[in-house]
């Protein structure tokens, strides 16, 4: 393919069976997290109202998907999936404080801080990051893949290439002008990086093979991107109904963003492509013989394809 051919992907409407895997992963969530009447019952309200404010569980699902391509066991890779969204969740609740993007409005509902007051959202962000390391301790698998999973998922969310180096980028660089390898980073590390744990933790638990582990790899990198770039795009073209949280607020906080440095067109080209490559990985994996050659990658393609045309 040459660098300037146009790359289209079709659109998918999510066939029911994510449905069902979303249900799965919210009873996971909701016989994880402690119960609202358990003292102290504050913290655990607001623990369960940013949860189940809604969301669209894409981390866990990535997680579950791989992980049952593979064969792995769905109580575990759902107690797993269900520990990614508590993460995912922490990093909103935090993203959303005053003293971050001060977002009033997310997953349809007031924030964390807004509802509960600032002490309170934060302790729940904090809260939500430290049961999801008590639920990876307690998975029923072997205690060599636990370590290993933990050493797959701390580091995603870490400062050096991680979640929280992101958001500190982020910040730091709020009203600058950055080229597109620095934006590239920030976006990896800030979003794409937890992305790309959830495909390995799914491939972890499925115990995929070191060959597969590195297209799954290189796949979740992608993904992970696509998704950040497409966030950036829909905060220019949805609307805070869609979104379920304000959209248009990027450009007054002067974040530079993918439409910001390629332009609305170039961004979701940029977006196309990357998930081509992401699909192409999955192709080459099953092709590459041994034990990726008999898995059903079908649902995995379907969730590429709705990452990079979602409208929430
Ligand atoms: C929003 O993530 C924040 C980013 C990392 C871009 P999602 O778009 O996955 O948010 P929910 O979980 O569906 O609310
Ligand atoms: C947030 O990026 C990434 C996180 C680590 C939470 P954004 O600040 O763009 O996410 P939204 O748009 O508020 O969901
Ligand atoms: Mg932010
Ligand atoms: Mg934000
Ligand atoms: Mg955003």
């Amino acid at each position: 393919m040459m660098a300037n051919d146009r790359v289209t992907t079709p659109e998918v409407n999510l066939s029911p069976h994510f449905a069902i895997q979303r249900d799965r992963i919210n009873q996971a969530l909701a016989r994880l997290l402690p119960p609202a009447d358990q003292y102290p019952e504050s913290i655990h309200e607001a623990m369960r109202y940013s949860i189940f404010a809604g969301g669209k569980r894409v981390r866990p699902l990535l997680l579950l998907e791989t992980g049952e391509a593979f064969g792995g066991p769905s109580e575990v890779l759902l107690d797993a999936g269900a520990a990614v969204e508590m993460i995912h969740t922490y990093s909103l609740i935090h993203d959303d404080l005053p003293a971050m993007d001060n977002d009033r409005f997310r997953r349809g509902m007031p924030t964390s801080h807004v509802k509960f007051g600032e002490a309170t959202a934060i302790l729940a962000g904090d809260a939500l990051l430290t049961l999801a390391f008590q639920v990876l301790a307690n998975l029923k698998v072997r205690p060599e893949l636990v370590v290993r999973a933990v050493q797959i998922l701390a580091p995603a969310i870490g400062t050096i290439d991680g979640m929280i180096g992101g958001q500190v980028m982020d910040i730091k660089y709020e009203g600058a002008q950055l080229n597109q390898s620095k934006l590239e980073q920030l976006h990896r590390a800030k979003t794409g990086a937890l992305i790309r744990a959830s495909v390995l933790l799914g491939a972890l638990l499925g115990e995929a093979d070191g060959g597969a582990l590195e297209r799954l790899s290189r796949l979740g990198d992608k993904l992970g991107l696509v998704f950040q770039i497409v966030d950036d795009v829909l905060d220019i073209e949805a609307t805070s109904s869609q979104l379920g949280k304000t959209a248009g607020k990027d450009r007054g906080a002067r974040k530079y963003t993918f439409p910001s440095a390629l332009g609305l067109a170039g961004s979701k080209q940029y977006a196309e492509r990357l998930t081509h490559g992401a699909i192409a990985e999955l192709e080459q994996m099953t092709r590459a013989g041994g034990q990726a050659s008999k898995i059903d990658a079908s649902r995995l393609k379907e969730l590429c394809l709705f990452l990079v045309h979602r409208k929430s």
